[in-house]
């Protein structure tokens, strides 16, 4: 190895085995793969609805906040963490602090990540079947009395949203199978731009509608009023799962970029982009929804029950329902690359199996687990009766997996991954890393970084996950 460049880093590599290991072939790659995990289902179901209830543009106020203090020291820490070590999280904890647990924690990534796309590429494939059904016969159907029970019709049955998941899961295989730079880099340059431009188009058609205005008023009136301790809760419960941080899925794409690269401009840019996103979602529906005088909501009620009847009801609005299903399928497949990646990494680091095999076992694996989540969403699925017990109350299975994932595993994560920042690794190397090789390790704003994910940050994360336990024991 002796004609290899000696790498400045202590813990750095041989190059061979970057290479075989697969890399981001630019910055702006990268920042296109991270901005598509972040913009998913959460930005455009979620944030625009919770928004509207709790105080408009005083609660965006709040989100902002959150993102700042929270979420983006936590995205930091996974950031600095997995481009320092360039393996999996599993190895990355226990390339730094080798010969204790904390490497338990990257596990508990792995395993969350396996969970969460169980059921999301669930979620995943009625947005497709949506998108399918507005290509081949329009929205028509969907009128103020049929919606519902389309819907619900439609998620209760058995081989048709299992197909539909298949090919969500197929394709997320596919993408992975051909690596970072072939496969999560290119998808992520073609679709995320995509995505955008889709997203204006969709907001211009929006809020040029007559009676659009309620909707504007809706989402950013300014109500400081509306305001209280559960809306900081909720504001930073979102910017947490918006920008996918908690089980090691940044982390891992972040193991895969290069050391010039300043992660401190690149994690800022992807959660302001990523707000961005969410506020434009809310652009993009409610001014359609109050034109057409439907009820506001978000979740899957809104996506696929209101949605559709606004579209049916809208000049040229089979266009414009395939326009939204097709954006909304790239932000879910785009999350859902960035969901898969840290399973196959880590069986390739840590258990030396082939990535081609891992990513197609980790496929198959994941869609057996997504079978049960996909006939459990409501109880009248196939296998909807079967109860599962979990604080004190029975739920059933999707919610099971719901729950345990987002509200327990996440949070849980990048608390611990926070802890490990200051208990376990070496401030100078982090805030080194952080800069990157190119970039000024002895900037200001990198001090503030490290303070917020050592005190606020974690408390923040720890509130939410008490918080959400509690509520869950409730019921
Ligand atoms: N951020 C995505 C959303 O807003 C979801 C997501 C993708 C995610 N990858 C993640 C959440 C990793 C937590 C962890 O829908």
């Amino acid at each position: 190895m002796s004609d290899h460049p000696v790498h400045r880093h202590d813990q750095a590599d041989p190059i061979d085995e970057q290479h075989v290991r697969g890399k981001f072939a630019s910055r702006l790659g990268f920042l296109l793969a991270a901005v598509g995990s972040a913009v998913g289902l959460g930005n455009i179901w979620k944030f625009p609805f919770v928004a509207g209830q709790n105080g408009g543009a005083a609660f965006i106020l709040v989100y902002l906040g959150c993102v700042a203090f929270v979420a983006l020291p936590a995205l930091l820490v996974e950031f600095s963490l997995g481009r320092h070590c360039q393996t999996s999280a599993v190895g990355t904890y226990r390339q730094i602090a080798p010969g204790r647990p904390w490497w338990l924690n990257g596990l508990l990534g792995v395993v969350a990540g396996f969970v969460i796309l169980s059921f999301y590429s669930a979620v995943a494939g009625w947005v497709l079947k949506y998108f399918v059904t507005g290509v081949t016969q329009g929205y028509s159907d969907f009128t103020p009395e049929a919606s519902g029970g389309l819907f619900v019709g439609f998620i209760n049955g058995t081989s048709g949203p299992l197909a539909y998941q298949f090919v969500a899961m197929v394709l997320t295989t596919v993408i992975i199978f051909f690596g970072i730079e072939k496969g999560i880099e290119r998808t992520a340059k073609y679709l995320v731009p995509l995505l955008g431009v889709l997203l204006v188009a969709l907001v211009v058609r929006s809020v040029t509608l007559p009676g659009s205005r309620e909707g504007l008023l809706f989402m950013f009136r300014p109500d400081f009023g509306k305001l209280n301790a559960m809306s900081f809760v909720n504001a930073m419960g979102l910017a947490f799962f918006s920008l996918s941080v908690g089980m090691g899925a940044m982390m891992t794409y972040a193991s895969y970029v290069d050391r010039s690269v300043n992660l401190g401009k690149t994690a800022v840019n992807v959660a302001a982009l990523d707000t961005l996103v969410a506020v434009l979602a809310g652009l993009a529906i409610f001014p359609a929804v109050a034109a057409f005088g439907q009820q506001f909501s978000g979740g899957p009620g809104l996506v696929f029950v209101t949605l559709p009847q606004v579209f049916d009801q809208m000049p040229f609005g089979r266009v414009v329902g395939v326009a939204f299903f097709f954006l909304l399928f790239v932000a879910a497949l785009t999350s859902m690359i960035s969901i898969m990646e840290p399973v196959v990494t880590w069986l390739v680091d840590d258990l030396n199996v082939r990535r081609h095999v891992a990513s197609v076992g980790a496929g198959a694996a994941i869609f057996a687990l997504g079978v049960p989540a996909c006939l459990s969403v409501t109880g009248d699925g196939l296998m909807g009766g079967i109860k599962i017990p979990f604080l004190g109350g029975e739920v059933t299975i999707f919610d099971f997996l719901d729950m345990v994932s987002q509200n327990i595993m996440l949070p849980l994560g990048a608390f611990i991954a926070c802890l490990f920042l200051f208990f376990g690794w070496n401030r100078q190397r982090a805030l080194a890393e952080v800069a990157g090789t190119a970039g000024n390790p002895h900037h200001p704003l990198l001090k503030v970084w490290y303070w917020c994910a050592v005190t606020i940050a974690p408390l923040g994360i720890l509130t939410i996950l008490v918080t959400k336990i509690l509520e869950m024991a409730k019921g």
